[in-house]
């Protein structure tokens, strides 16, 4: 892909501040507590990655993977898992980690699945919240960036498998 083709909108600098902000935040939240953070795969390896490593809380690691019907830009609503959680999650404190939300169906569709786990308390950090196709309304408990609108690549977001190692977050420009 050529430069023309992707603008950047926030930048490693800017990223780096909301994980910095988010972790210090859950980090008081969940103050006394450990906490179960489940990254959603692909896309919040790299957000999970760097949370996690400015978390002052004790913490424990599994991931969920996902699959959605659709096209490269948008999800069809129909979710399956392909990797479910290894730990038990029985009474346990579970932070979900997404790379960033849409429509929120898929978030909707984790958060059952997870919740027939009987976690004692589950929320959700998302990295960014992108609401023009917000179909249905969920609870985000932490929110580092907010997106009008865009299709957008990089810090582990990508286009047909391609762009995650971008250390910036760019709007893909179809
Ligand atoms: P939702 O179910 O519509 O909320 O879509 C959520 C999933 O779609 C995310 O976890 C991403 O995998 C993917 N997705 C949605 N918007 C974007 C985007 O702008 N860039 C890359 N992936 C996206």
């Amino acid at each position: 892909m050529d430069q023309s083709e992707k603008r950047l909108i926030f930048t490693a600098e800017d990223i780096a501040r909301q994980v910095q902000r988010l972790a210090s935040q859950i980090s008081v939240d969940y103050q006394g507590k450990e906490v179960v953070l489940i990254g959603v795969l692909k896309g919040a390896f790299i957000f999970l990655a760097d949370l996690v490593r400015q978390l002052s809380i004790p913490a424990q690691l599994d991931f969920v993977r996902l699959a959605s019907y659709g096209t490269a830009t948008e999800s069809s609503g129909k979710i399956r898992i392909t990797t479910d959680v290894e730990l038990d999650l029985k009474g346990r404190h579970v932070l979900i980690v997404e790379d960033i939300v849409d429509s929120g169906l898929t978030t909707v569709f984790l958060r059952e699945h997870l919740l027939a786990k009987n976690p004692r308390s589950l929320k959700m950090c998302v990295l960014l919240d992108k609401r023009e196709r917000r179909s249905v309304s969920i609870p985000l408990d932490y929110v580092g960036l907010h997106l009008d609108k865009g299709f957008v690549i990089g810090y582990g977001l990508d286009c047909n498998e391609a762009h995650r190692q971008l250390p910036g977050i760019y709007e893909l420009i179809v």
